[in-house]
């Protein structure tokens, strides 16, 4: 276990913000959680649970205790012929478990690959890619309860989860640490190949569709668009891509003939933020240290040393811009502390 004080929580972020936590917590079991949770005079300070940290952003130095898991391990603890299920720790390395199962060749993680951050994020924020998304893997979810150290299983159902949200984002923020997920993984070949130009670089390849080559492409499509967090700080999409009424969408789409879309069944329908904040003109550009990305306008950058607040005032920015020529309100999926 490691527990540090007055901690700088630079290599915590992907965002790169130098901010300092009073105290930093890191715990390699579920017994040492819970012991920390039910023994430690910490528990009257308030907690923050991170995983990698490439979906935050401080505003401000932590007045508290930042846990973080390195619960690690991967396990097979059910199998038929036709799927494994496997338990992971929430400490482990999102992109280890998926490259682990292209590796065994267990299918449906691969669209996921090289998504940042952690295992127990991942079931907190729902994360998802080309068409994919995690709770469609997850079977279960275990937790410590931050108020008494119990145990509780959620069952995916239990979690609630819809785009980028789970109940641990909403009701539950704040009540329960993830120490282990559950995912359950197919044993027969089954590809999701339909979002965006997935299918035609497999075919520029002229590859044959199979696990490596698809976390391969996917992997390639990535890094083409997205700044690695090493070399830019950034936390992947800063705002969701909105939801937004069938009604309000055909009047867009007169405006807007080429506006991409995605229904999402009596919900609404999904239209991409990213390509309304290209079109406010936004790519690219700059203001003081932030910028948006030149290669992906939903991603907004550290051009080095950029404050919390020069990336809050462009996000800002950015919003006004879309409500103006959109008339859509669009949101951070980024979580402020
Ligand atoms: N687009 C533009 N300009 C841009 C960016 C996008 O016109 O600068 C257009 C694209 O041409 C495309 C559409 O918008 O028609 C969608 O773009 P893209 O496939 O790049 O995906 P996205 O909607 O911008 C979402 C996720 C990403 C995920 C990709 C691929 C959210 C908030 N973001 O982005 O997730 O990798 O789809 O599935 O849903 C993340 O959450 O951090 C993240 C990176």
């Amino acid at each position: 276990m490691k527990d540090l004080k007055n901690y700088s929580l630079l290599a915590n972020n992907t965002f790169g913000i130098d901010v300092r936590a009073s105290r930093f917590v890191e715990y390699d079991s579920e017994e040492e959680l819970r012991h920390f949770l039910t023994e430690d005079t910490g528990l009257h300070a308030p907690l923050l649970s991170i995983g990698g940290g490439s979906n935050l952003l401080f505003t401000a130095d932590f007045p508290g205790v930042v846990l973080h898991s390195a619960i690690k391990g991967m396990e097979v603890v059910r199998e038929t012929e036709e799927w494994v299920e496997i338990r992971v720790g929430a400490g482990e390395v999102w992109d280890d478990f998926v490259a682990f199962s292209v590796s065994n060749h267990w299918y449906g993680a691969e669209n996921l690959s090289i998504i940042p951050g952690e295992v127990g994020a991942s079931a907190v924020q729902n994360i998802g890619a080309y068409g994919t998304e995690v709770k469609d893997l997850i079977v279960e979810v275990e937790t410590l309860c931050v108020a008494d150290g119990t145990s509780r299983r959620f069952t995916n159902a239990e979690c609630q989860y819809a785009y980028r949200k789970s109940i641990f984002k909403g009701e539950l923020k704040g009540k329960y640490v993830v120490t282990y997920v559950t995912y359950r993984l197919s044993k027969l070949p089954v590809y999701r190949l339909d979002y965006g130009n997935i299918r035609d670089e497999l075919q520029k390849e002229g590859c044959e569709v199979n696990l490596e080559n698809l976390r391969r492409v996917i992997i390639r499509i990535r890094e083409a668009k997205l700044p690695d967090p090493a070399v830019i700080g950034n936390a992947g999409s800063f705002f969701m891509n909105p939801i937004i009424p069938v009604s309000q969408f055909h009047e867009l789409q007169k405006q807007y003939p080429e506006i991409p879309n995605y229904p999402m069944g009596e919900g609404g329908i999904k239209v991409p933020a990213g390509w309304m904040i290209e079109r406010c003109g936004w790519k690219g550009r700059a203001l003081g240290r932030a910028a948006v990305h030149d290669k992906q306008a939903l991603v907004l950058i550290n051009r080095g040393g950029a404050t919390a607040d020069e990336i809050v005032h462009l996000s800002q920015e950015v919003v006004k811009s879309v409500k103006e020529k959109f008339g859509v309100t669009i949101c951070p999926e980024v979580n402020f502390i």
